[in-house]
């Protein structure tokens, strides 16, 4: 489950031989279900979202279900004027944050095969500290990602990815460390989410140094690098949010992490784990699972979009 992007519960399947024929299969069964989200919507101020979706190896298929979504829609705003207008269309990183106050349903549309489409329509929720739960309010669970050249290196996706997910970052006054930091790209990425006068206060920690002009542009207290061995390094008060993306046998990180966790070093962490080939998801999450317990840490495990072999384990440290 941990790697599922997307999940589609209760669905079921239209079929049709022409994207016109799919798209009317659709909206019979869609437009009943739409017209009752729309007036609960009204009622009781719960969004829905629509989201077509599909996957395919040539692109062939997305082509065709984009065509479906698009006559469905055609139909619907012919037809259907007001609920058509009443459907949220778009979706980004700042919609998902801010604006989306009540987890919305999700009417999802996967096109399987040439003539098969599946349609699921299922609340998502939003937990207060681990974020959007599946099924994710974004086409694919793929949460959109500005490109940015400015950091250093391409692993601030992640990092954006993952506060998309979460619909939060560290708060104003936060202190950070960051583990695994160089060349900068988390450390890039998360200064420029603060002004001056929110008196962020990051120390990064790795073996090498940050990228020059992150350490010119950004000073003591704001950003502190130190060139240190991230297995050992301690901060000398607690921090309210540890980050890690140290390349670690994951065993081994999952012993790192228990160290800042048994001490209280930190009230919040999202720590990466990454793997080689597959034979150690079990034991490892088994693990994290048994640590949790032990000391008492809300978490949770997601794999992101833009992960490779990878989990990142995000936690609540419980006083
Ligand atoms: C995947 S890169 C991190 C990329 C970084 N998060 C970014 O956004 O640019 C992994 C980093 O972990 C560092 N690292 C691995 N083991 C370490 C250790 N024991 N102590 C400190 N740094 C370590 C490496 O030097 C490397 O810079």
């Amino acid at each position: 489950m941990w790697w599922a992007q997307q999940v589609l519960p209760k669905a079921f399947s239209c079929h049709g031989t022409t994207i016109n024929d799919l798209a009317k299969q659709c909206f019979q069964h869609l437009y009943p279900i739409l017209f009752m989200l729309a007036t609960n919507a009204q009622l009781n101020n719960i969004d829905f979202r629509f989201i077509s979706t599909t996957y395919s190896s040539d692109g062939k298929l997305l082509g065709r279900c984009k065509l479906v979504e698009a006559s469905l829609l055609e139909t619907l705003k012919e037809t259907r004027k007001r609920l058509y207008q009443s459907m949220i269309k778009h979706s980004d990183v700042a919609t998902l944050s801010s604006s989306i106050s009540s987890a919305p349903y999700v009417v999802q549309l996967y096109l399987v095969d040439h003539n098969h489409i599946y349609i699921s329509v299922f609340k998502t929720s939003l937990s207060e500290h681990f974020g959007w739960r599946q099924p994710l309010p974004v086409s694919g669970g793929i949460i959109p990602i500005e490109m940015d050249k400015e950091p250093p290196s391409r692993a601030y996706i992640k990092l954006n990815e993952l506060m998309g997910l979460l619909g939060r970052r560290p708060a104003p006054g936060s202190k950070i460390a960051e583990l695994g930091s160089a060349p900068g790209g988390w450390t890039a990425s998360l200064l420029k989410l603060y002004k001056p006068q929110d008196n962020i206060q990051i120390q990064s920690v790795d073996r090498s140094p940050l990228e020059s002009w992150l350490t010119k542009a950004y000073r003591p207290p704001t950003l502190t690098h130190h060139i240190a061995n991230g297995l050992t390094w301690e901060p000398e008060e607690p921090v309210d949010w540890l980050f890690n993306d140290m390349a670690l046998p994951p065993m081994k990180s999952v012993k790192v992490l228990e160290r800042w966790i048994k001490e209280r070093q930190c009230s919040q962490f999202a720590w990466t784990l990454k793997f080689v080939g597959e034979s150690e998801y079990d034991a490892v999450t088994d693990a994290v699972e048994t640590m949790m317990k032990c000391y008492n840490v809300s978490y949770t495990i997601r794999h992101l979009a833009n992960h490779g072999n990878e989990l990142v384990v995000v936690g609540v440290v419980h006083p």
